[in-house]
């Protein structure tokens, strides 16, 4: 059977940037960004993205391509005989076990979308937005529909391949994120107020600057560019030999960096203006936004575009979760595309269920001192991605060779890698480590 390749180069960049950017970059970075100093912590983070993102990127790519096989076959076709494709099995299972709890936090999304366009969720008084969203979380049926929506959508578009699928689709919604992001940012930034909005997020203060805010930059670069789960492996492969890796790359970590920051232009001069205090993650989206939508004027097509925005974010990425067992299940199991979608699809759901519930029926289930979705987010995102991470810097720095290495890389001879030798010292070296200490910090192991 032919594999399919990507068509275009703008489908490339938008199915690959559309993986990257997700909630990491709207519901995180922006705040970690504030806590950690402002413009310190960006030059920190731009450093660790462009020392250690920018390579690994490279080499999941190149994996990719070359093998011209999802992430697991990949290490079978690259090195046969040798166990190296258990890390692609690994990045498979992490990737799935992702999906399962991502899909929740999208459905959330979806649910408060729909609740903007009817206005509804304006007529919540503000005091009453904690619990609001505290009784969505903790029902049963209500998360578990709108997270069979998001599995629905997101099996809909990978069940039509990787053309008619997932690059004509992020094609089209990678572009509508931008213009929504535009238009959120004229109006927050046109706020009375909103300069200090800006201070938080952006005025250097180096004193806040910590060895933990490099750990915690270093680990948010790897968690945003979706790197140590095959995505960026599965990706690669529908690539020819057209597309200049190196250059793909720096695209891919530009858009993510830059949409990053646009979202913390929108979100905290808007936070600041109407005196409430930065958070991140579900509180900050959930609870905070709402109050603040309430006080500008035509609050609820604001809302609706916010939350469509975010909608977005998730959904190119749910996408890419799903696509790397796909293309594992169609390839390696020789299954249809459409059979294995569906499988996948309800395996994920079943998968998404205890996590669910562990909101609302299974939240006092604690599993060493976590929830179920924390349990399983510390797995996947703590342990399992990191181990992806340096076993593909181990791969390509150590087990592989190296000729065949430069020759992926530079398609050939046709696009000259100046930075190669750096590249090979940091693949080598310098990235495993870092990943390592990644690991310890975010397990807790090292304390800073
Ligand atoms: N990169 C995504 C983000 O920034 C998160 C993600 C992780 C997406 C893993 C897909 C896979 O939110």
């Amino acid at each position: 059977m032919k594999r399919e390749n990507f068509n275009s180069k703008f489908g490339v960049l938008a199915a690959a940037a559309g993986s990257a950017i997700g909630l990491g970059n709207i519901w995180k970075f922006p705040y970690i960004t504030g806590k950690n100093g402002g413009a310190a912590f960006i030059l920190v983070y731009i450093f660790c993205i462009i020392l250690i993102g920018t390579p690994v990127m490279i080499s999941e790519l190149v994996i990719g391509r070359k093998s011209q096989s999802n992430s697991a076959g990949a290490f079978k076709v690259l090195k046969p005989k040798s166990k190296w494709y258990l890390s692609g099995y690994l990045a498979v299972f992490t990737s799935f076990v992702i999906l399962s709890f991502y899909s929740i936090i999208a459905g959330w999304v979806c649910a408060y979308l729909s609740r903007s366009v009817t206005g509804k969720l304006l007529t919540v008084v503000p005091d009453k937005l904690g619990s609001y969203f505290t009784s969505l979380a903790g029902s049963t049926y209500e998360v578990l529909f709108w997270n069979l929506i998001v599995i629905f959508l997101t099996a809909f578009i990978v069940i039509a391949g990787i053309q008619k699928g997932i690059e004509k689709y992020t094609k089209i919604l990678m572009p509508l994120l931008l213009v929504t992001l535009i238009i959120l940012m004229f109006r927050s930034v046109t706020l009375e107020g909103a300069s200090k909005g800006l201070e938080f997020l952006f005025k250097p203060d180096f004193s806040k600057l910590t060895a933990g805010s490099v750990l915690e930059a270093l680990g948010h670069a790897f968690y945003s560019l979706s790197l140590g789960m095959g995505i960026i492996i599965t990706y690669g492969s529908y690539m020819n030999k057209e597309e200049n890796l190196v250059s793909l790359s720096f695209q891919v970590i530009t858009a993510d960096t830059v949409i990053a920051l646009m979202a913390g232009v929108v979100i905290f001069p808007a936070v600041f203006a109407f005196g409430f205090e930065p958070q991140s993650g579900p509180s900050l989206i959930f609870i905070t936004l709402p109050a603040v939508f309430q006080s500008i004027p035509f609050g609820a097509f604001f809302e609706s575009i916010f939350f469509l925005l975010v909608g977005i974010a998730a959904i190119t990425s749910t996408i890419s979760l799903l696509e790397v067992s796909v293309s594992f299940l169609t390839e390696e199991f020789k299954m249809e595309r459409k059979k294995a979608t569906i499988i996948l699809a309800a395996g994920v759901l079943l998968l998404s269920v205890p996590s669910t519930l562990s909101f609302g029926v299974l939240s006092d289930v604690s599993v060493f001192g976590l929830s179920i979705f924390d349990l399983f987010d510390f797995i996947a995102s703590y342990i399992f991605l990191p181990i992806g991470g340096i076993a593909v810097c181990l791969f390509v720095g150590w087990a592989w060779n190296s000729e065949d290495l430069i020759n992926e890389i530079t398609s050939d001879g046709a696009y000259p890698f100046k930075g190669y030798k750096v590249y090979r010292f940091i693949i080598k070296y310098i990235a495993p480590v870092a990943i390592m200490f990644i690991f310890l910090y975010s397990t807790g192991i090292l304390k800073l």
